[in-house]
């Protein structure tokens, strides 16, 4: 018998570290596999974090961050969103994925079913899981306009026991980007129902058609049971800072100060001044970013779109394709072949929750020469395995 708890031990790896694990870190393969590009975090940002320790900020910070940098992430929301976000709502909880958890951590328990519109980055499927919950998805489809998903299909999906609804755009890992009424009708539904819905906007600044995604920023009140995620990783090249916010009920502030403690009790101190940054002079990093991530998507469209085994909906936001491979059986076998005869890193599409078992995601944030080197690839190994 284990001393685990069985949620614990019957956690699935996830199938982008399964691929990886073996060759991270080998200068011979081409890693589009994560969820980065390959450009370093700016200068003034990385300097703004080394001054701090040299001045000696190595001590704890408050469990919800720093205040100043709180006040710096409203002043970021309200000057994008044109909004004045109550700055109570607003907590530091380190990375992101950590936001993510103690979300779900306020809310679930055994017994509980938590949702989540698919595919997903599989990171959150074991964040719920963690909790004891039972997990189900509701799978975004190809339509003519790209991804997308009707808000009745995700109202559908819901059990008499969903406690969480879980919503990632723009989506990792197929681009899809949720519009503002469908997130109206969503809201209301959680809002009638007291169902916690997580707003993962991770990648809020990575759309191809305007400076920021939609944002349920700009509808939930503050007494709406809506958490919105968000951080640094992705729009200024910060993957490793392990920092993000959270805006959450502010009558759940003191719930969350608590919960940090147990987690990590306060993000890092001095990675806090370089968020703040990042925020207050990181614009020029984010447009130059983002000029690079279209133009990665536009070489990817260019590279696989012809190829006639391959279907591919451009993603409106993001930095990843998710391609489909018509007639593959198997992503896993597919994304370990690519890695073995062709030394690229791909991710397998099974590991993005059911229904994606034909597809493989690929990241589109690396430097372009390297990009298209590694599509060639995956299409030559493709050539040679025709079924
Ligand atoms: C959808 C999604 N949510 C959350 C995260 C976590 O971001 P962070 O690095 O800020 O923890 C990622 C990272 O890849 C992601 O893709």
């Amino acid at each position: 018998m284990s001393v685990l708890r069985e949620e614990i031990e019957t956690l699935q790896q996830n199938g982008i570290t399964r691929v990886a694990l073996p060759r991270i870190g080998d200068p011979s393969v081409i890693p589009l596999w994560f969820g980065e590009g390959d450009a370093v975090t700016a200068d003034f940002i990385r300097e703004a974090a080394k001054r701090a320790i040299d001045e000696g900020y190595t001590f704890y910070s408050h469990t919800r961050g720093r205040q100043d940098l709180r006040d710096a992430v409203k002043k970021y929301l309200d000057r994008l969103y044109g909004l004045d976000v109550d700055p109570d709502r607003v907590s530091i909880p380190g990375s992101s994925m950590l936001g993510i958890t103690i979300s779900a951590q306020m809310v679930l328990t055994t017994g509980h079913n938590a949702l989540i519109v698919g595919p997903v980055w599989p990171n959150i499927e074991n964040a719920y899981r963690v909790t004891g919950a039972e997990v189900s998805f509701v799978r975004q489809h190809a339509s003519d306009r790209g991804w997308a998903i009707d808000v009745s299909d995700i109202i559908d999906a819901v059990k008499p026991n969903t406690k969480s609804i879980f919503v990632n755009s723009p989506c990792n890992p197929t681009g899809w980007v949720m519009k503002p009424d469908e997130q109206r009708e969503l809201l209301e539904f959680c809002r009638k129902r007291e169902i916690l819905l997580i707003a993962d906007e991770v990648y809020h600044r990575c759309v191809y058609g305007g400076e920021a995604a939609p944002s349920f920023l700009s509808i939930a009140r503050d007494d709406d049971p809506v958490v919105i995620v968000s951080g640094f990783s992705k729009a200024w090249a910060m993957t490793g800072w392990r920092i993000g916010w959270v805006v959450a009920p502010s009558r759940w502030a003191s719930r969350w100060a608590i919960l940090a403690e147990c987690f990590n009790t306060g993000a890092t101190t001095f990675v806090q001044f370089g968020a703040i940054a990042a925020l207050a002079q990181g614009e020029k990093v984010v447009a130059e970013l983002r000029e690079q991530y279209r133009k990665g998507r536009d070489i990817v469209t260019e590279i696989l779109s012809p190829h006639p085994r391959i279907e591919l909906l451009e993603p409106e936001g993001a930095f990843y394709a998710f391609p489909r491979v018509k007639g593959l059986k198997s992503s896993l076998a597919f994304a370990q072949g690519v890695l073995e005869e062709e030394n690229v890193g791909i991710a397998p599409g099974y590991t993005f929750g059911p229904g994606n078992d034909e597809y493989f995601r690929l990241c589109f944030a690396q430097s372009h020469e390297r990009l298209r080197e590694g599509l060639q690839r995956v299409l030559r190994y493709i050539d040679r395995h025709p079924g």
